[in-house]
């Protein structure tokens, strides 16, 4: 068996917390590869509305087993509190959460070289979620992090201090005010509870799994434009959020990996700073906001709002491989008569339909093809059958557009708000 790939290919919360959830009947395993706590992953069904950030979206099937891959960050304080919210709605986490040995840990120093190194942007900020990932990520590359695996040595407390006394440096640095011993208890409170859980050799055990014929699912987090290397840098997150990710997220061969599910809004939002061609700075971007609930999962920020923008969706396909594509978040275009598409942009004076280097204020402008609305309430419909014909013509139009079938329409946040199309190949 192959790993499948479900990530987001627009700026983040595109609603692949609600699709894993929605998919993992059909896989045995569901497996994060990057990022961390930065993520804030909704899922909703029997009337509960859960926020996962670090721990898998397949973590409410009890039969399905969840891997936290090599690839993630982890924040011993945000895991045990997810832990925490699980155990109260009885998931047990002892039996279907994995960890990798080989993830790395968020230190409290991390997040505070967060915020110092943000306060210091001033204006110019990344408008980061303070989490700690960048800090964490450079620790990683910069061959200085602690990894889970770490916490079960006896010299752990020393190499932790020597890290916080790195860190306080670089703080000292920053010029940056804080208090240390008021973060840690509950930090070092944290680790005893990861020394608990099932900690494995993740690479080992996917590649068995699949040899033995399991169904493994990698879930992305963050989204395309936030790839350290293919987003619109500097203003994205510290990781391979793309395809490739799971492959170094997850010690998944290039050869192992499946299909590759492409999941956007039938619109575009970003949170954070950066440039955005498609946002809307007017009552129209205030009423996708209000309609989509367009907040953010994890800080609350509310979310830039914008037309849907298909070069930078082309170019997120041709670096992830996308197989199929997942429209969400259609019912949130419902009370509009006309939706506009960006086909091109008109870049430094010329019309050109991908992604160009920098997507930055002035260099591109959004060329737009207007469409007319469904202008109907679809948080009710089960069915393609029951689509207005507005609703098929924009999902028609795209699959042109992209040349990439749109397998799945999702109306509403709940899992059975969710449309399975037929695999036409556009
Ligand atoms: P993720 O980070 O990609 O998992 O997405 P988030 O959970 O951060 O943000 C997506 C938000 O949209 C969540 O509040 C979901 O419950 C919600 N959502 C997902 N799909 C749909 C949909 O089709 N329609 C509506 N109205 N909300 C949706
Ligand atoms: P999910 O998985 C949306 C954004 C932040 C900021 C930038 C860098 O829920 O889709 P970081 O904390 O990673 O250093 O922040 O990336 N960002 C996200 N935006 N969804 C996310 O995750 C995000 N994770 C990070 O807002 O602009
Ligand atoms: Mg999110």
């Amino acid at each position: 068996m192959k790993v499948d790939v479900l990530l987001g290919l627009q700026w983040g919360d595109e609603g692949k917390g609600k699709l894993v959830d929605v998919l993992t009947p059909k896989y045995d395993i569901i497996a994060r590869f990057q990022g961390g706590p930065n993520a804030g992953h909704t899922l909703e069904f029997d009337g509960i509305k859960h926020v996962l950030h670090t721990i898998p979206s397949g973590i409410f099937h009890s039969d399905t087993m969840n891997v936290v891959g090599n690839g993630v960050v982890i924040d011993p304080i945000t895991f045990k509190k997810e832990i925490d919210a699980l155990a109260k709605m009885g998931v047990d986490v002892r039996k279907n959460l994995f960890l990798s040995r080989r993830a790395h840990l968020i230190l409290p120093t991390h997040r505070l070289l967060d915020a110092a190194s943000e306060a210091e942007k001033g204006r110019n900020k990344i408008g980061s979620t303070l989490k700690g990932i960048g800090p964490t990520y450079m620790d990683k590359t910069g061959r200085n992090g602690l990894r889970i695996g770490d916490i079960f040595r006896d010299d752990f407390k020393d190499m932790y201090t020597k890290l916080v006394e790195k860190h306080q440096r670089l703080l000292g640095f920053h010029n940056y005010e804080y208090n240390l011993s008021e973060l840690e208890p509950e930090w070092f409170e944290s680790i005893e509870l990861l020394r608990t859980l099932n900690v494995i050799d993740s690479e080992h055990f996917i590649n068995e799994q699949m040899k033995s014929g399991k169904k493994i699912l990698a879930e992305g987090a963050q989204g395309s434009l936030l790839d350290i290397d293919f987003g619109s840098y500097p203003f994205v997150t510290s990781s391979n959020t793309i395809t490739a990710g799971a492959c170094t997220g997850l010690g998944v061969a290039p050869n192992r990996i499946g299909e590759v599910v492409g999941i956007f809004k039938a619109y575009c939002t970003r949170v954070g700073s950066g440039p955005f061609p498609t946002e809307l700075h007017d009552e129209v971007g205030e009423e996708i906001r209000k309609a989509g609930h367009e907040f953010g999962a994890t800080t609350g920020r509310p979310r830039r709002c914008g037309w849907i923008d298909l070069p930078a969706l082309r170019y997120a396909i041709m670096i992830n491989g996308v197989t199929q594509l997942n429209m969400t978040k259609a019912d949130v275009l419902g009370d509009f008569d006309s939706i506009k598409a960006c086909t091109h942009y008109n870049y430094m004076g010329e019309r050109i339909d991908y992604l160009p280097y920098s997507i930055d204020e002035g260099l591109v402008e959004p060329i737009y093809t207007e469409i007319k609305g469904w202008n109907t309430d679809l948080t009710g419909i089960r069915s393609t059958e029951e689509f207005p014909q507005e609703l098929e013509d924009y999902v028609q139009f795209l699959e042109r557009e992209l040349r990439v079938p749109i397998t799945v329409v999702s109306v509403g946040p709940d899992r059975t708000q969710t449309i399975l199309r037929n695999k036409v190949t556009a």
